[in-house]
């Protein structure tokens, strides 16, 4: 995936809805929503990552991009429970997510993510690694623990594979709550997450990847972090569970 003119709304369902026959009428509920939109939008206008078993049908119906939440590091193996880039993508899968915070918090580890990362951009899945700090300090040292997060998780890749590469910011105190960053904060770290970015791999590639922003993205504030936040994108966890409002979003974002 290179540079995105438009932007790339990406849902994260997490674990909803409850059955496949829900998932289905949401999905062309929400394709109506979006073919019958005033606002123009181009052909593929969101990404969903949806649980990994629903894939092979949503990805068959919708006009999106269908992919999944996480992905196993371990190629074709031993490993019970556990999908591989790809079997994601022989299912349809377009895209995965890779180190999100919930993920984490169940206890991956920073070596599992470089693995993750790097089988899954080999495999050519274009793959969204998620960081985000817990807390800030004053002195904005939670700006080098994300740099660090960045190149230990792509340690692996090589970076010719880059092309393939999103990097989702998602603060943990601004995910499932009321207050999202400020535009300004997500600015920051969205300089500091191209800094780590063009010391891996050099400027040009830095420039290349695509940045989203998460966490309690709304209705109200979504096209903000797009105008001023210096994002190309959002990653969207409740408000992409409504069909009203991801459609919302997804028209907002896309006028002019
Ligand atoms: P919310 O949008 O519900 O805060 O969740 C964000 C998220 O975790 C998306 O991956």
């Amino acid at each position: 995936m290179t540079k995105r003119t438009t932007p790339i709304i990406v849902g994260n369902w997490k674990t909803t809805p409850a059955t496949l026959d829900v998932a289905v009428k949401f999905i062309k509920q929400l394709d109506k929503k979006c073919t019958t939109s005033k606002i123009k939008l181009p052909k593929k206008a969101y990404y969903l990552a949806v649980p990994d078993i629903f894939i092979p049908t949503l990805s068959e119906i919708s006009s999106g991009y269908i992919g999944s939440q996480n992905v196993s590091g371990i190629s074709l193996g031993q490993e019970t429970g556990s999908t591989i880039p790809s079997m994601l993508l022989s299912g349809g899968a377009t895209f995965t997510l890779v180190g999100h915070s919930e993920v984490r918090a169940r206890g991956e580890t920073i070596d599992e993510r470089a693995h993750k990362m790097a089988l899954s951009l080999q495999s050519k899945l274009p793959t969204i690694l998620c960081v985000g700090e817990h807390t800030r300090d004053k002195e904005g040292k939670y700006l080098a623990k994300l740099e660090e997060d960045v190149k230990q998780s792509l340690s692996l890749v090589k970076r010719n594979l880059f092309e393939n590469l999103i990097i989702a910011y998602e603060p943990v105190w601004a995910i499932g709550g009321d207050t999202p960053a400020t535009t300004h904060e997500c600015f920051e770290v969205v300089i500091a997450l191209r800094r780590a970015l063009a010391s891996i791999a050099g400027i040009d590639y830095a420039k290349r990847v695509n940045i989203l922003y998460g966490g309690t993205v709304a209705k109200d504030n979504a096209k903000l972090f797009i105008t001023d936040g210096g994002v190309d994108g959002l990653l969207i966890g409740r408000a992409s569970q409504e069909i009203t409002t991801f459609a919302n979003i997804i028209t907002s974002c896309h006028s002019s």
